[in-house]
């Protein structure tokens, strides 16, 4: 008999990542896919992460007693469960409806961080009441920094842990197998169209009764009455500030009193150490999807015992 990954619709038949990937498959419609599937360009960054995981490989140790295990970690200061988190993924609402609480709370209770993106679909107060656990804010640097600014007072407010900064993003990623299903910007070609209309479960999950989803934490950066995640998707791209430096994390640092964690800088061990210089902010090698820079080298491998005791990684 064929061998064949399980894409039903009962999660808890998903024994693997190729299953759950086999069920978003069959859930979603091909764009909302392509912008979780697809890397920037010819995706060789995604291909090279992908392909140095495999590489890594566990030395096992036997005869030794396993009955009772434990992969807790001191991550940034606090005790976590495991030695993972749940990344920032814009525009989880047009994936399932309230997506961000939804992994959220799956976070809190593996008793693992969860990072909320910055362009997600509810509001970070709902997220931290409604999922609870440790949360941080992930934030991109805007040109318009006032935003940016509120953005850390609501978050402060609302007793989140740390701030994210994600600083691969200076300008926006060429992702050419999205832009394939478009015939220009925002406007799906007529194939991707019918297969939305293919998807009613997803239509009705996430479009019923108000249309495309609306983010949720852009306070007044976006014009009145365009926060929906398709309206906006251009003037967010416009917003992103290519003259992004080490300046703005100094300002953001002054800015924010709690943990700032700076995620995907460069492949460059003197970049992690300016970033604890850089009045204690810290350096996180989240390594980057690939979906926004192409043919760069990422960190992938665990910082060095130094830097990792002072970007407070035990
Ligand atoms: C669909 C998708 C959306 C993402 N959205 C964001 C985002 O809003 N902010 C951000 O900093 N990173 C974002 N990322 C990057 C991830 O946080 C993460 O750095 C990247 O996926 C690498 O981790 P992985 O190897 O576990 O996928 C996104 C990645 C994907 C695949």
């Amino acid at each position: 008999m064929e061998r064949r990954l399980y894409a039903g619709r009962d999660v808890k038949r998903a024994h693997g990542i190729d299953d759950l990937r086999a069920m978003a498959r069959q859930r979603l419609p091909n764009f909302c896919f392509e912008y979780v599937e697809g890397g920037s360009e010819d995706e060789a960054t995604l291909r090279r992460n992908r392909d140095v995981f495999r590489e890594l490989a566990f030395l096992p140790r036997t005869l030794v007693n396993v009955e009772k295990r434990n992969q807790s970690v001191t991550l940034f200061g606090e005790r976590s469960a495991a030695p993972f988190m749940i990344g920032p993924t814009g525009y989880s609402g047009l994936m399932f409806r309230e997506g961000d609480v939804k992994m959220a709370s799956a976070a809190a209770a593996a008793g693992i961080p969860f990072v909320l993106s910055n362009v997600s679909t509810v509001a970070l107060e709902d997220v931290v009441r409604r999922a609870g656990g440790r949360i941080w804010m992930q934030v991109y640097m805007y040109r318009t920094r006032e935003s940016l600014a509120k953005l850390a007072q609501r978050s402060e407010a609302a007793g989140i842990e740390a701030l994210v900064v994600t600083t691969d993003s200076a300008v926006f990623g060429k992702r050419e197998w999205d832009l394939r299903n478009y015939v220009e910007p925002l406007k799906l070609d007529w194939r991707n169209k019918f297969d939305v209309l293919r998807h009613p479960r997803w239509m009705a999950n996430v479009l019923w009764p108000s249309g495309m989803p609306r983010f949720a934490n852009l306070g007044d950066l976006l014009p009145p009455g365009q926060n929906s995640v398709k309206g906006a998707t251009i003037t967010l791209g416009q917003q992103l500030d290519p003259s992004l430096s080490w300046d703005d994390i100094r300002w953001l640092r002054d800015l924010w009193p709690h943990r700032l964690i700076v995620k995907a800088c460069s492949a460059r061990p003197m970049h992690s150490k300016r970033c604890v210089r850089v009045s204690t902010a810290l350096c996180c090698r989240i390594t980057a999807a690939g979906n926004s820079t192409e043919r760069s080298r990422r960190w992938m491998y665990c910082p060095r015992s130094s830097s990792r005791q002072a970007a407070g990684c035990a």
